[in-house]
């Protein structure tokens, strides 16, 4: 063992590797430390090892494991919070926390500030002021929770930072994931001033936020939450370095994240499905009512103008959008048995199979039953577990790679 090892270490920097944990840097090539914490399997001369970047810091990949379950647990809050029409209930925002009314008085004048505004003219005027209360705490913890995500990314961040355990690469993430978050926060207000202006039409128009900056919001949740995940990813569970003498392997990386991009562009559009309340014009699945293709499928002129405005229209692409993604992800996972891929990968392409079924089926029976709000929010979960293990998959296959018979 020690003649194979001494071989190896002889191969190249790159290659080297000790049956303890940590040898010290190559003094001829190296100028940082190299961690090789596990030799995975030594068979037939191929060897699966850990590759140069792996972090294997499991404090870090804990703090982004934690934030990324914050994420999620807001974009569910959010949810929750839009499909009980309580976020417009809250009329003002400060960047760093509004008060919880205390006494009488101020629970008056917070529900006298919300008559100024449409959602009561047009919609609550029989609202009480006890139900006024619950629909404005909804909004209310829906905006700390996104603070005390801020805190607890900051705050050990700045530590770390100065602690200097952030590989180069993830010196950049971090500014970037700080830069997202703040940025989520501002567009959550961005969102809420849109149903707050005088834009609506008559007493039988429903005030409600632009489904547009709705989707802005949304998408840079879940492009936030994956970048967590990822960060908590590549420091708990490295990706391995995996050769697969099958030269489709790179055809089944590309479909891999073609189906992680198609997640996202699904849940955009579900974004906007959400937004304009489309999950209420045609409650029939296959059908749209009895037609294959609605009538007023392109009622909105000019023509593109359908495709974010006209529920119908916006409902068909999640459709459409929604079955595309089930059957990527259906090639990648029967695609998948024709590989010996690492592990973590098998497991997590039978995952994201069984899940996008799941998903499908949540969605059709949310829009069979008028979109209740627990199948709403089991829905939208639904999309982040689904990203979730997109995230996992792409991740098990970043150095999976191809290799010579
Ligand atoms: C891969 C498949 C799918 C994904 C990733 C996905 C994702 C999403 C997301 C993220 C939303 C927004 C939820 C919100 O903001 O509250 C949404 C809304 C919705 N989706 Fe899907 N969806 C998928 C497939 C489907 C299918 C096949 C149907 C039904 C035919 C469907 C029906 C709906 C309905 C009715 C809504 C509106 C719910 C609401 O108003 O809150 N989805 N979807």
């Amino acid at each position: 063992m020690f003649l194979l090892a001494s071989n190896l270490r002889n191969i190249s920097c790159r290659n080297s590797f000790n049956l303890l944990t940590k040898i010290p840097s190559c003094s001829k090539c190296c100028t940082k430390q190299v961690n090789w914490p596990r030799l995975n399997v030594l068979k037939r001369n191929i060897k699966y090892y850990l590759p140069d970047d792996a972090q294997n810091n499991k404090l870090l990949g804990y703090w982004f494991l934690t934030c990324s379950g914050m994420v999620f647990g807001a974009v569910v809050l959010g949810g929750v919070t839009r499909l009980t029409e309580s976020g417009l209930s809250m009329v003002s925002w400060k960047m760093f926390g509004e008060k919880m009314p205390s006494t009488d008085e101020e629970w008056l004048q917070e529900f006298e500030n919300y008559q100024q505004y449409p959602e009561f003219k047009m919609k609550n005027k029989e609202i009480s002021l006890e139900d006024f209360k619950w629909i404005w705490r909804m909004e209310y913890y829906h905006r700390m929770w996104g603070r005390c995500i801020g805190l607890v990314y900051a705050i050990p961040c700045s530590i770390f930072w100065f602690q200097r355990r952030f590989s180069e690469k993830y010196r950049t993430r971090c500014l970037i994931m700080g830069g997202l978050i703040l940025a989520q926060g501002l567009m959550g207000w961005y969102m809420v001033k849109s149903g707050l202006e005088d834009r609506f039409d008559g007493p039988n128009d429903v005030p409600r936020v632009s489904q547009y900056r709705l989707a802005a919001h949304l998408s840079l949740a879940f492009i936030l939450y994956a970048s967590l995940l990822r960060g908590a990813l590549d420091h708990l569970s490295p990706a391995l370095n995996w050769p697969v003498m099958n030269k489709s392997i790179t055809k089944f990386k590309i479909l891999s994240h073609s189906s992680k991009g198609l997640v996202y562009l699904t849940a955009i559009s579900g974004a906007f499905v959400a937004g304009l309340d489309a999950g209420l014009v045609y409650n029939s699945f296959p059908k749209m009512g009895d037609k294959w293709l609605p009538d007023d499928i392109f009622d909105l002129k000019p023509k593109l103008k359908n495709f974010t405005e006209n529920p119908t229209t916006v409902q068909f692409d999640h459709r459409i959008l929604g079955t595309t993604t089930l059957s990527f992800i259906t090639a990648v996972w029967l695609w998948s048995f024709k590989f010996k891929l690492p592990p973590g990968a098998k497991f997590a392409a039978n995952a994201f199979g069984i899940m996008a079924y799941t998903q499908v089926a949540i969605g059709i029976t949310t829009l069979l039953k008028y979109v209740p709000v627990y199948l709403g929010a089991l829905h939208q979960s639904g999309s982040l577990v689904l990203l979730s293990l997109a995230t996992w998959l792409t991740h098990e296959l970043k150095y999976v790679k191809k290799v010579a018979k």
